[in-house]
């Protein structure tokens, strides 16, 4: 059976977790994100957690040894054995090494979506994005990112009426600190996933509705794992 595997590859703000939660339903296949897993490794409040935190809150990545160990786990679990979307992995060149290994080792050949939005419109969206504490659902303020877009941090969750919060690091200086660690430690990923013959599509994120913008990846994702579409590959962001 081919298991796909979906790297959705962008900066902080451009789409990656709304994404990985539409394709999710759409592909029938596990979301594996390295943000949330961390989030809940912090939520635990132990010694590891509060590192996580302050590494977190500062903007800055979590050493790769430990997102490794984690992401190398996670795709062994039941659910991802019909193959995962990774959402926030990899995202350093180390990172990207452990993965073709494993990858390789279980012959699994990755498609990599570039989710490509101005950095202007990713200041804006992060500072209106709300998200429910319970089911994880993303909101966005001042977008028509999904389907309750004028609501406000005081507003509820659609689907479980959680009241919803604001993310920590969505703090504008934090925003770009974030922004920075991506151009420095995480672009140089996608040269090398390219050099490694992963096939790789730009997706333009900023300017279209989240889910025209799933619409256009699954056709991509079944055009290389079945159900071909005759859409055109793109070489460079
Ligand atoms: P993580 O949680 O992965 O955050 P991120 O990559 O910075 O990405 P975001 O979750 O902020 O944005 P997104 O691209 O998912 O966009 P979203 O869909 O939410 O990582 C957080 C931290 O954890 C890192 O800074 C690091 O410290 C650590 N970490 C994680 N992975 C790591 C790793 N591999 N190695 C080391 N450290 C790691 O959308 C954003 C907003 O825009 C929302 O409000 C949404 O509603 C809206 N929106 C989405 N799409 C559209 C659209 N088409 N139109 C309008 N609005 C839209």
């Amino acid at each position: 059976m081919i298991r796909p595997c979906l790297i959705l590859f962008g900066p902080p703000g451009s789409g990656k977790g709304t994404q990985a939660k539409l394709l999710r339903q759409s592909l029938a296949v596990a979301h594996v994100s390295t943000g949330d897993m961390l989030r809940e490794r912090m939520n635990s409040g132990d010694g590891l957690g509060k590192e996580v935190a302050d590494l977190m809150q500062s903007g800055g990545l979590v050493p790769d040894e430990m997102v490794n160990l984690m992401v190398a786990d996670r795709i062994e679990q039941p659910d991802c054995a019909g193959g995962f979307i990774l959402d926030g992995f990899p995202r350093t060149v180390n990172q990207a090494r452990l993965l073709s290994g494993l990858l390789e080792a279980k012959r699994i050949e990755p498609l990599v979506i570039h989710l490509k939005v101005d950095y202007n419109v990713i200041i804006a969206r992060l500072s209106g994005r709300r998200q429910c504490p319970t089911c994880g659902a993303l909101y966005g303020v001042s977008s028509n990112a999904l389907k309750a877009s004028e609501m406000t941090a005081s507003e509820v969750c659609d689907y479980d009426g959680s009241r919803l919060v604001v993310r920590d690091d969505d703090r504008e200086e934090v925003v770009l600190e974030r922004l920075k660690a991506y151009e420095r430690q995480t672009t140089p990923v996608l040269e090398y996933l390219r050099s490694a013959g992963y096939t790789c599509w730009d997706v333009e994120g900023a300017s279209r509705p989240p889910q025209v913008i799933a619409k256009e990846i699954e056709e991509l994702v079944r055009q290389k794992y079945g159900n071909p579409v005759g859409a055109s590959e793109t070489k460079k962001a």
